[in-house]
């Protein structure tokens, strides 16, 4: 065999090995590599906080959808790849960097819960991917990683708001605390909660503990009732806040109990039943806001997804999506540290929660919205703003 017939060989051999080897990519010749914007999202499709990462992932899917509708981004359309953390620890890292090494994801979204949030943060600051939490509120999640924005309020702002409200509303100025120590967020907010209630001359008269998954919380409410507080600050998730409110009340307790925005799930009302009457929390939003865009946000959500209202999750999930979309198109590109860049430039972004506009610290600076459960339902109290 001659050189030349040697190389027209090598050559077709070459052209047959790359062909096999973009349909192994799983792309076929006319799909050219990069035809769409692969967004990464991580959240608690099952297991104990299931309803949170439903809802958020819900309010973003409807978000894409959206933006694919009208055209994409960059003349591209946004295709969404989905871990579940399964409300698990330890779950989080991994399954992040799955979305970043396997499906090559420019940004990710997630999660709802800090303490998952804070796991995923350390892996896409050290690869260079955005990420940006819908709701979570921990200030630990975003510091000292200029990769890791959110579009929603902190704990220090969410507490400082519930000292207010249990001196201002409760009339409260003798108070218990119940904290969930296996969660940095209720952990974050008790402590908020508590530096403010006592700098407005509050009293803190006892804190309990617990930890997530626990279910008889009655050793710390008897506790808890022998110390005569006039109010219960419980900052945890729905599933034990509803279990804290219905043994308290088996208990004898009659004060109010009042959370933050880890109560917000209609299964609150489920497991806490009419123990819950009388309580309250705050969140980022409520659907029953004559805002314009907050409604036509409910009406769309209400089509696509069988008539569910759309709660807070759900709103920043949605939130979140228009923000990174946004960033895109100012990024011009999806380069991980231009598109960090834009991300941190964003500025009086509108959304269903509200103006985002992105601080130094990568945080975002909103309203939060009081809920109340009054005749079994959830009612809008008051707006606060920051
Ligand atoms: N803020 C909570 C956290 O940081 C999560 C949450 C957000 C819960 C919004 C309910 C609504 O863990």
């Amino acid at each position: 065999m001659n050189d030349h017939r040697l190389t027209t060989r090598r050559a077709l051999l070459g052209c047959l090995t790359f062909a096999v080897g973009l349909v192994w990519m799983g792309c076929s010749p006319t799909t050219p590599v990069g035809s769409t914007i692969v967004v990464g999202e991580f959240a608690s499709l099952t297991g104990k906080e299931a309803v949170f990462g439903q809802s958020s992932h819900k309010g973003t899917l409807l978000a894409i959808e959206e933006i694919n509708q009208s055209g994409g981004v960059l003349g591209k359309k946004i295709e969404l790849k989905t871990e579940d953390t399964q409300s698990k620890q330890g779950e989080s890292a991994t399954v992040v960097k799955k979305l970043i090494t396997r499906d090559q994801a420019v940004a990710i979204l997630g999660e709802v819960a800090s303490g998952r949030s804070m796991e995923a943060a350390p892996i896409c600051q050290q690869y260079k991917i955005p990420m940006i939490s819908p709701s979570s509120t921990n200030p630990k999640v975003t510091e000292g990683r200029d990769y890791i924005f959110r579009v929603c309020f902190i704990d220090p702002f969410q507490g400082t708001v519930m000292a207010k409200f249990a001196r201002k509303t409760l009339k409260a100025s003798k108070i218990a605390v119940l904290t969930d120590v296996a969660a940095p967020y209720s952990v974050g907010l008790a402590d908020y909660f508590k530096q403010q209630f006592i700098a407005d001359g509050g009293a803190v008269l006892i804190e309990q503990k617990f930890s997530s998954g626990d279910k008889d919380f009655k050793a710390q409410l008897t506790a808890i009732k022998a110390m005569k507080p006039e109010a219960i600050f419980a900052p945890c998730y729905y599933t034990e806040a509803g279990l804290i409110v219905r043994q308290a009340r088996e208990l004898g307790i009659t004060v109010p109990l009042f959370g933050g925005d880890g109560w917000e799930a209609p299964e609150l009302l489920t497991i806490g039943g009419k123990s819950m009457e009388g309580c309250a929390y705050s969140t980022h939003y409520s659907p029953d806001s004559t805002n314009p865009m907050v409604q036509s946000f409910g009406q769309k959500f209400k089509s696509r997804f069988g008539g569910e209202v759309p709660d807070a999750m759900a709103a920043l999930g949605y939130d979140s999506v228009y923000v990174l979309a946004d960033a895109i198109k100012r990024a011009n590109g999806t380069d991980g540290p231009k598109l960090r860049e834009a991300i941190a430039q964003t500025k009086d972004f509108e959304g269903v929660t509200g103006k985002t506009t992105m601080d130094a610290n990568r945080n975002a600076t909103k309203p939060a919205v009081i809920i109340a459960i009054k005749d079994g339902k959830f009612a809008f109290v008051e707006t606060i703003n920051p």
